[in-house]
């Protein structure tokens, strides 16, 4: 198979990103370029994201970024084998400026659009930094999503569990902000958790030892709440406290995975557990989850930080699998502010206009 060229936009929520990967599948791929703008800052007085500033900012940054990436590959357009862009799930403002985009360059240069769901991105990342085979279980922890999945090819994502309420990254940032620590979330609180007593607070730890691969933070944050509410906290041992909470959790949960994955997957003699999104960024939680990794005979790959958070390289990426699979988007295809992985086959990919997106 021919090795691909893809240029990747990523606007779904406050990282405006541009870059240019190459390869074939499984991967690993070559990273020619990889540009990425964090609105954090503008974001930061509101101890979150606000979709208006955020639509905004890809707006006016995008281009030039595009243009960065295309210079720092030491490439011409007409290196670009196609365009590739999120089209869903995220704020749908941020979502339509990159696919907007997308659709334009694909138009103006007459390259084709692959539309891309942003949590297969965060999902086949590690195929381009490891080239893991399919299939493989994915645990994909981010700002917005917290499932279990079996990854039985680019476009088979069979569901194992889902957070039944707020995502484990979400579960981050709003420790943070009840905690005074600056937005995001997650990073401050593993920073502070070091240098904390991991036992000073006792912390639920919703549905552990239960049957299920579900997951349920919102009481932990709750408790979180709490206990900053009787005043007199020690931040460092709080953060400690919160964050072994989330790796009991995950922990469990992970492990029913792993042995439902060896059940559904028998012939996979050694599968691996890829760890993606922004929360496995988080080493505390990639070396818990390395432990039981290794106990279940899997192996483990988890992105560089960099490929775990928010980025333009993962959509390059998933763009290319799609289309060395012969998967092209038309160009009315629509953004989507909900898209779950688990339904990303074939159907959501035809052009029909979605409802209630
Ligand atoms: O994947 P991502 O960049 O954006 C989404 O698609 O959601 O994930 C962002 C999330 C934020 O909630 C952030 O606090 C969290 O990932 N995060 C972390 C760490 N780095 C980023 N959470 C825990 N520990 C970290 N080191
Ligand atoms: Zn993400």
């Amino acid at each position: 198979m021919k090795t691909l060229t893809i240029l990747g936009l990523e606007t779904s929520c406050d990282e405006t990103a541009a870059a240019i990967v190459r390869g074939r599948p499984p991967g690993p791929g070559a990273i020619l370029s990889n540009i990425v703008f964090s609105q954090n800052e503008a974001h930061a007085p509101y101890g979150g994201v606000v979709p208006e500033i955020a639509s905004r900012a890809h707006l006016e940054i995008l281009d030039g970024e595009i243009e960065r990436a295309l210079s720092e590959a030491n490439l011409a357009w007409n290196d670009i084998d196609a365009v590739a862009a999120t089209a869903g799930p995220g704020l749908i403002g941020g979502v339509m400026v990159g696919l907007t985009t997308a659709k334009a360059l694909a138009l103006g240069l007459t390259k084709p659009l692959i539309a891309v769901n942003h949590l297969a991105g965060h999902a086949l990342t590690a195929r381009l930094t490891a080239g893991v085979a399919f299939p493989f279980l994915l645990l994909l922890v981010s700002g917005g999503h917290c499932q279990l999945l079996a990854v039985a090819d680019v476009d088979d994502y069979r569901l194992y569990g889902a957070t039944m309420d707020d995502a484990v990254g979400e579960a981050f940032d709003k420790t943070a902000k009840i905690l005074g620590l600056p937005y995001p979330g997650g990073p401050n609180v593993e920073a502070r958790a070091r240098h904390g007593n991991a036992k000073a607070y006792a912390l639920p730890r919703p549905l552990l030892g239960r049957d299920g691969m579900d997951f349920s933070f919102s009481g932990l944050k709750t408790a979180v709440r709490q206990l900053a509410s009787q005043g007199g906290l020690n931040v460092d041992d709080a953060c400690a406290s919160f964050q072994a909470a989330v790796i009991d959790i995950l922990r469990d949960r992970t492990q029913q995975a792993l042995v439902k994955f060896r059940a559904d997957f028998p012939e996979n003699t050694r599968p691996s557990l890829v760890v993606a999104g922004g929360v496995a960024a988080n080493q505390a939680i990639g070396s818990a989850l390395k432990d039981l990794a290794q106990r279940h005979g899997f192996e483990i790959s988890v992105p560089p930080p960099a490929y775990c958070t928010d980025n333009a390289a993962m959509i390059a990426w998933a763009g290319l699998e799609r289309f060395a699979l012969g998967k092209r988007d038309p160009l009315d295809v629509s953004p989507r502010a909900r898209w779950p992985l688990h339904a990303s086959g074939e159907g959501n990919h035809s052009g029909q206009r979605q409802n209630g997106a």
